[in-house]
């Protein structure tokens, strides 16, 4: 069994077949998916989700490339929403600087904020980083983050980084990038993340797993990344499920509440 831990299958590309979608991802052998919402409108999608799907949960944050979207309203109301049973930690959030509609000190204001607020909420928070590697890790070490905990998702930085963020609490999710086949660095990394810090999830529907590279990615695809991670670190499949499962477990503590 797997637990796809970043998935938006709230997102518009799922409007049609979301049903289908998770139906398929339970046939794969996917036991538990986490549904990302990161402004108004995927946030109040997720929760529709998650209070219909017994196997679904909910993180809820605000997404760095929209940070001049977010205000104390909002992040109240995500406090608020972090209350609920079926939510299970605080983001997506961090800082994402491919894109320019946010400038960086909004995107850190945005992330401070949703690193205080995890914290007083006592949820993990589940970070983005895009072209920002530097930046995050100085933010996180800033808010002194190794107390509150969560993950690094769909992990692309290096050896250093990978180190500073354990160093921090922090488990590091692999997505469909690491079974690219010109995808040497998270391969490289894979290989050394600690048994017990080690996550997987798809992102669907963005970074599909090869052979399915370019196409709608979705949760039952959370197996094809498992089967890579098991070859890259010479475990069979059934270990790495059983690791993985059992790591997301402990982090999110699905039934706490
Ligand atoms: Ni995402």
């Amino acid at each position: 069994m797997l637990i796809d831990t970043h998935v938006h299958l709230n997102a518009d590309q799922f409007a049609e077949d979301a049903e289908e979608t998770i139906e398929r991802a339970r046939e794969a052998g996917v036991e538990k998916m986490v549904v990302v919402g990161f402004d108004t409108k995927t946030i109040n999608l997720a929760m529709d989700l998650v209070e219909k799907h017994e196997d679904l949960y909910a993180a809820v944050g605000w997404h760095p490339v929209d940070a001049v979207d977010c205000d104390d309203e909002k992040l109240a109301w995500i406090e608020e929403l972090a209350g609920h049973p079926k939510v299970v930690a605080i983001g997506e959030t961090g800082l994402d600087y491919h894109w320019d509609k946010s400038p960086a000190d909004v995107q850190k204001d945005i992330f401070r904020k949703q690193l205080h607020l995890a914290r007083r909420v006592q949820l993990p928070i589940i970070i983005h980083d895009r072209e920002a590697h530097e930046d995050i890790v100085e933010v996180l070490q800033e808010e002194n983050a190794g107390d509150i905990g969560g993950i690094m998702h769909c992990f692309q930085g290096d050896q250093k980084m990978a180190e500073a963020c354990l160093d921090m609490n922090f488990y590091i999710s692999f997505g469909g990038p690491v079974t690219f086949k010109n995808a040497k660095l998270p391969k490289e990394v894979a290989v050394t993340i600690p048994d017990d810090r080690l996550l997987v999830e798809t992102d669907a529907p963005f970074l599909a797993p090869h052979p399915y590279r370019g196409k709608r990615n979705e949760p039952a695809y959370v197996k094809l990344v498992a089967e890579q991670l098991a070859e890259l670190r010479g475990v069979s499949y059934e270990t790495l499920a059983g690791q993985t499962t059992a790591n997301a477990e402990a982090l999110f503590q699905f039934d706490r509440r």
